[in-house]
């Protein structure tokens, strides 16, 4: 049995989809659902026996005991955070609540549960906790890409509660001797993204007819991975990452904002062309660029590679197609966030507040 923090969210969402396809093992998603959680995201899985859902904060540490207790899993895969960097900006304290004094209570909850196991279950026992290349701050145009050494410089409330997040679990293990692992991953795109983030905000604008807002000169640079490759690699360090070790995650795939607006434009002008032949990109519009905006992100994925035999499996062209696509086959989904009626949805399947659901109840 897992815990997925944070298994409603984007990443957290493909990664229960993502164990549920190639193991028998349950799994129970424990979230808040806030703004970014989404059961809909879900919902191919309701039914299956092997998934379990708790409505709950990771930082009420008395209920994430409980459902420690209750459920006795053999590792928690935190994923829960506050995760866009523009609300960051503007409203920092959900970012410290949830991803510092959140992480601080959760692993505190998963310590008193480890600490009583037997001791073979204790040595078996993994906390894996899913983390962000920003951490890291910001690249020159020249410089290498970030690797597990690099020293921590955030920039953002994002990044810098994040970073906390990572010092907390690093000092849970060697401090206590919890059986810890972080990945730190670059920016991910495909399904079930919120339609704040980039790639999704641009499809979403396009196909609405409203402006692409483009930061800045649209020249900074990230390191764009596939979301499936990133649960891939979650998967292999959960099973065998060395203990209290990090490890990044990238797609070797440095791409500037600008070039993926328009190279998003061009699919969406082969997939919807308008009716009056125009391309989308016309819509691109420059606007005053984010505070603090870090330029460049590029990950050194080599000891992950070399330790863990992992590598991204889609390119950036494959990955994009196969991303626009999803959104297009998808409207439902999109129109329900952005209107915000799937908390009706919500509502209907678990209750004004929520119910726990264990693995097996499956209504
Ligand atoms: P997301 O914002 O899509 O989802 C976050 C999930 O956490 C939501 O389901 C939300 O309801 C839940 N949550 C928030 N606060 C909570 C709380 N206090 N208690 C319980 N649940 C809570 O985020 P995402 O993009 O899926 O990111 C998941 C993790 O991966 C985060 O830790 C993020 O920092 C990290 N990460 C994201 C990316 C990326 O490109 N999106 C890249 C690297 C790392
Ligand atoms: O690098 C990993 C990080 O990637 C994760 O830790 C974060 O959770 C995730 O949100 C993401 O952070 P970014 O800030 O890089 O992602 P975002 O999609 O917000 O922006 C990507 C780039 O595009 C960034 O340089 C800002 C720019 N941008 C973004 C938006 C939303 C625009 O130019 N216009 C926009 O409207």
């Amino acid at each position: 049995m897992l815990i997925i923090t944070g298994g409603a969210g984007f990443i957290g969402a493909n990664f229960v989809h993502h164990w549920l396809r190639s193991s028998d093992e349950p799994l129970l998603v424990l979230d808040a659902l806030t703004y970014a959680g989404n059961l809909e995201s879900l919902a191919d899985v309701q039914a299956d026996a092997r998934y379990g859902f708790a409505h709950a904060d990771i930082g009420d540490r008395s209920a994430v005991a409980a459902l420690l207790a209750a459920h006795r899993p053999r590792a928690v895969l935190h994923f829960a955070a506050e995760s866009h960097v523009d609300r960051s900006i503007h409203g920092p304290g959900d970012f410290i609540r949830t991803n510092v004094q959140g992480t601080f209570e959760l692993l505190e909850a998963v310590r008193g549960y480890w600490s009583g196991l037997p001791a073979a279950d204790q040595a078996a026992f993994r906390f894996l906790h899913v983390s962000t290349d920003e951490v890291y701050g910001s690249l020159g145009p020249t410089d290498p890409a970030f690797s597990e050494t690099t020293p921590y410089a955030p920039n953002s409330p994002y990044a810098a509660s994040k970073a906390a997040s990572d010092h907390l679990v690093r000092a849970w293990h060697h401090t206590y001797g919890l059986p810890v692992l972080t990945t730190n991953c670059s920016n991910n795109y495909g399904p079930f993204q919120f339609p704040e983030k980039l790639i999704p905000l641009m499809i979403h604008n396009a196909l609405a007819a409203k402006p692409l807002p483009v930061y800045g000169d649209g020249q900074n640079v990230r390191d764009w991975l596939y979301v499936e490759d990133h649960c891939r690699a979650i998967a292999r360090v959960l099973q065998h990452g060395r203990l209290g070790e990090t490890y990044n995650v990238g797609g070797c795939n440095e791409v500037r904002n600008l070039d993926v607006v328009h190279t998003l434009c061009g699919l969406l002008d082969e997939l919807v062309p308008k009716a009056d032949g125009s391309s989308y990109a016309a819509q691109i519009a420059f606007v005053p660029d984010r505070p603090g905006h870090d330029r460049r992100y590029a990950i050194d994925a080599r000891k992950i590679g070399r330790e863990l035999g992992w590598a991204p499996q889609e390119t950036f062209a494959t990955g994009l197609r196969k991303t626009v696509r999803w959104y297009l086959d998808h409207a439902d989904w999109v129109r329900h966030v952005t209107s915000g009626a799937y908390r009706e949805w919500v509502g209907k399947q678990y209750g004004a507040g929520g119910r726990l659901q264990a693995p097996g109840a499956a209504t």
